[in-house]
């Protein structure tokens, strides 16, 4: 199995070019079952997880062809998704247990097919994750649904889904990316109201607009959709990463230096970069780009509390709370939107971090100094907390199970090692 090998210590200097975002990919992919014609995306990041969804896709009838796929650079892939038909409506176990995001499908299919049979998700385990609001918002638009052996088996009405009004009791990314979707063929008017705002879901909002879908409220918390016969074809690059722009503006300000995260955008991030910026981390943004620098101050303990977009995201707790584990005071970390997402702590106590979990809050003392570790992937985000610790520890640190990292990050270690780091992929 693989493992990342690095030695901290160095400082980060240079440019990281910013990769397009997993979790806009990933939807967009998905976006491409409601047409016949051709979606080409652009700047689709190299990831596992993007891999996954092609066979998931294929299965479906979607032909799939990638430019780029191994090229020597930094850009994204070119990938073009073409759902001339619809050859099978089941998304099974077997290709869906590994990534939460494969049950989306559940909605351009209902959509466009009028049926669906998908394997109840898996993905990374944070806590329990259900999938209540995506069923009883499908039902709203008018699809039957059932569960039956680990399957959700849902139908349109005669002549299709209806526009409805749904108010999602809490804001949640997935159902409305699925419910988005599904009223884009729906008869009528549909209302999302308390829908997500992530920036991915407004990528995507606008890639449904391009494929001739009638959306409007983009990047606010209702969405309106007007229900079309059928979308067309388009052309749309994925929107920056900005999970992967926080995790190395972290890394850059535990290690010191002065890096360019190139393609990223500020307004995508801002809650983390205030916080970045009140730890006592210079911040400022440039033309293509946000420059993220830390030149011989130490960190000051500050706390943050995840929340939906525009707050501080969930998917950049970890490698804040690695950050923490070395700043001056103590920070208290409150996590909000999962129940069990700390299962880095333990692995950050390796490092000689002084962290302590009551419920939902984290209490982070910091340490001088981290010293290199063993250390063990659990899930994505938290895999990437322990390489950036490792960045700023004394010593050799050894990431085990990374497989989890070549889900939700394009080339770490050369990103990293371009800017300074002494970090290698150990493979076998
Ligand atoms: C969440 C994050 C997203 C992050 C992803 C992976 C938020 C709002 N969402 O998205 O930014 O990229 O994790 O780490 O920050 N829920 C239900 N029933 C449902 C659907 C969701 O109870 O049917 C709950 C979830 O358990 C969770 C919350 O609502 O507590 C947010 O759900 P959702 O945004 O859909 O989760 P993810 O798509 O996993």
């Amino acid at each position: 199995m693989d493992r990342i090998r690095l030695v901290g210590g160095n400082e980060l200097r240079g440019e990281i070019p910013i990769s397009g975002a997993k979790n806009a990919a990933l939807p967009l992919m998905i976006a491409s079952l409601l047409t016949k014609d051709p979606l080409v995306l652009e700047n689709v990041p190299r990831l596992a997880d993007v891999n996954q969804l092609e066979k998931i896709l294929e299965n479906h009838g979607v032909d799939i062809a990638v430019h780029g796929r191994k090229a020597p650079t930094l850009e994204g892939q070119r990938m073009t998704l073409q759902a001339a038909e619809i050859v099978d409506t089941t998304a099974p176990y077997e290709l869906v247990s590994t990534m939460r995001a494969s049950f989306w499908v559940i909605g351009p299919l209902l959509a466009r097919a009028h049926e669906a049979r998908v394997s109840l998700p898996g993905g990374c385990a944070i806590g329990t994750r259900p999938v209540d609001l995506f069923l009883a918002g499908l039902k709203e638009l008018g699809a039957e649904i059932e569960i039956d052996e680990g399957y959700v088996v849902a139908r349109a009405p005669k002549g299709g889904l209806r526009g409805a009004r749904v108010v999602f009791p809490k804001v949640t990314v997935g159902a409305t990316h699925v419910l988005l979707m599904a009223a884009t063929l729906a008869k009528g008017t549909t209302v999302l109201e308390n829908a997500a705002m992530e920036p991915e879901i407004s990528d995507v909002a606008e890639c449904l607009v391009k494929m001739g879908a009638k959306i409007s409220g983009i990047g606010t918390r209702t969405l309106t959709i007007e229900g079309v016969d059928e979308l067309h074809g388009a052309t749309h690059a994925v929107v920056a990463d900005r999970i992967e722009t926080g995790t190395y503006a972290m890394a850059a300000a535990m290690t010191g230096g002065d890096v360019l995260l190139k393609h990223a955008r500020a307004e995508h991030l801002q809650a983390a970069l205030d916080t970045l910026a009140l730890a006592g981390v210079e911040i400022s943004s440039e033309a293509d780009g946000i420059r993220v620098r830390r030149n011989g101050n130490g960190i000051q303990a500050v706390h943050a509390e995840t929340q939906p977009f525009p707050g501080f995201p969930t998917d950049l707790q970890a490698q804040f709370m690695a950050l923490m584990t070395m700043a001056n005071g103590t920070s208290q970390i409150r996590e909000t939107i999962f129940e069990n997402r700390y299962m880095h702590v333990a692995e950050l106590a390796r490092f000689g971090a002084d962290i302590k979990v009551d419920g939902q809050v984290a209490t982070v003392t910091g340490v001088p100094q981290l010293k290199g570790a063993q250390v063990m992937a659990t899930d994505l985000r938290a895999s990437v907390s322990l390489v950036i610790a490792g960045l700023a520890a004394r010593g050799e640190t050894v990431v085990n199970r990374i497989y989890h990292l070549d889900r939700g990050f394009e080339r770490l270690e050369d990103k990293l090692s371009a800017v300074g780091a002494e970090i290698e992929r150990v493979t076998g």
